[in-house]
């Protein structure tokens, strides 16, 4: 991962080539969110992920396009993804407007998505990458028909809503299940997976066959620095 010019100009020695980490915005300091998302792309982050939550489809509220435009410009500069995660009902109203902030990716769930085609379409004519992805309890199966049209695919290892969660064990079977699933039908779509993910269960979430980490509370919370933290990653997944 983290193989921009900006990134190898800073001299940071990169996580692992096929892996990609994802801080989770939801997680850092909302005074200092430029700067926190900086630190992070410069230690070797090369994703974004912003959690867009509506009060509806779950409990939590937290933002939406405006916080994607802010930091735009910054994941820009260093060449990383905007990954926006949207955790609301009826997304289709919105696509557009996040798509215009600047989201590289657009992840719907597939329980918001009465007409997924038509959603994963709309977000490709926007510009965007189409992502899409379901809720734990939610069986890999509902996705079948979508995977060919998909660039991401995420699994949500924690129920949605909120950060510091603790990962579900059995999701590690269900990454290793989706990784058949895209590798049978030569898909090249990223498996991304999100909730609990920590530097000590990295490796065998990667090693399941994703290929996008995303991390908010180990990146953002805690003692250590953002840069210690994404340090710690890179350790667990170069052993
Ligand atoms: C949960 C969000 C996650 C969350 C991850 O609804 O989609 O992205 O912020 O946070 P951690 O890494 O703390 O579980
Ligand atoms: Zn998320």
């Amino acid at each position: 991962m983290g193989q921009t010019d900006g990134l190898q100009q800073s001299g940071v020695s990169i996580l692992k080539a096929d892996i990609h980490l994802a801080p989770s915005i939801l997680s850092a300091d909302f005074a200092h969110l430029g700067t926190q998302v900086e630190e992070a792309l410069i230690a070797g982050a090369d994703y974004v992920h912003v959690d867009v939550m509506d009060g509806h489809f779950v409990p939590n509220i937290t933002i939406g396009p405006l916080a994607v435009r802010a930091i735009r410009p910054i994941a820009q500069q260093y060449g990383a993804t905007v990954d926006v995660h949207l955790m609301i009902t009826q997304p289709e109203r919105y696509l557009a407007d996040f798509a215009r902030a600047g989201a590289d990716v657009i992840t719907v769930h597939v329980e918001t998505c009465p007409h997924l085609h038509r959603t994963v379409q709309a977000i490709r004519e926007l510009g965007a990458r189409p992502g899409v992805t379901l809720n734990p309890a939610t069986p890999l199966v509902a996705l079948e028909e979508i995977l060919p049209y998909v660039d991401l695919v995420l699994v949500m290892s924690v129920n949605p809503g909120f950060g510091g969660q603790s990962y579900i064990p059995t999701s590690t079977a269900k990454i290793r299940r989706l990784r058949a699933m895209l590798d049978a039908i030569g898909s090249t779509a990223e498996l991304e997976v999100d909730g609990g993910i920590k530097p000590d269960n990295a490796a065998g979430i990667a090693a399941a066959g994703a290929t996008v980490l995303v991390a908010g509370s180990a990146v953002f919370g805690g003692p250590r620095s953002i840069a210690e933290n994404i340090r710690a990653f890179e350790r667990a997944l170069n052993p």
